[in-house]
């Protein structure tokens, strides 16, 4: 099983959708399942797609899940980037999500050579999540109380990060 990442295409929708719409892989996530195609293209095409590191994971160029680095949009900002990702459910605990944010992560440090800091953000209760980051040598900064609205609550977040200067995963 070889798994990639490669910016997202239009054609990807539907492979997308599986887990796009799948209440499971949003449950503790900002973003809402999506309810149709038309929403979940929209998504794909309007924010993806258009985005500087949006990358799909692949299993045989079949896309199971996103992984992306988001800068900071300002000038004083720009030395820092949040890591997220998800894989769709019925890949979950092989590893991939592991394996793909690793590719990511090393990726990005050379894309963005002014990259000083990557961070990432976990509900508290999602351990799958923080575990990947672990794996990968994040370090957990601490719990940010009630920081980020999640279906309808406010709910404790951790922060994590990895520096330029640590060592790569
Ligand atoms: C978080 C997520 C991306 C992990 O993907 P994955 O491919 O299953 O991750 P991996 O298999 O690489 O690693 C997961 C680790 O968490 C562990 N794990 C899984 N579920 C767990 C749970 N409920 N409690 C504790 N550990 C758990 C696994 O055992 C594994 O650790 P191990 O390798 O030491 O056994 C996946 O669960 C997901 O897509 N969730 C929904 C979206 C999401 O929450 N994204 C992150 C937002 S911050």
């Amino acid at each position: 099983m070889e798994i990639t990442i490669r910016p997202f295409k239009i054609s990807d929708i539907d492979d997308f959708m599986v887990y796009g719409c799948d209440e499971r892989v949003a449950r503790l996530t900002r973003w809402n399942a999506f309810n149709s195609k038309e929403e979940a293209l929209t998504f794909l095409k309007d924010f993806c797609i258009p985005q500087p590191f949006f990358r799909s994971i692949c299993i045989d160029d079949h896309s199971i899940g996103y992984v992306f680095v988001m800068r900071g949009s300002t000038e004083y900002e720009k030395y820092k980037a949040v890591l997220g990702y998800a894989v769709a459910a019925e890949y979950w605990g092989k590893g991939i999500a592991t394996t793909a944010a690793k590719m990511t992560v090393r990726q990005a440090f050379k894309e963005f050579p002014d990259l000083v800091r990557l961070e990432a953000f976990t509900a508290v209760e999602n351990e799958a999540s923080q575990k990947v980051l672990e794996k990968l040598g994040f370090t957990k900064e601490g719990v940010l109380r009630k920081y980020v609205y999640i279906k309808g609550a406010n709910v404790d977040s951790t922060i994590f990060s990895l520096l330029s200067t640590d060592p790569m995963p």
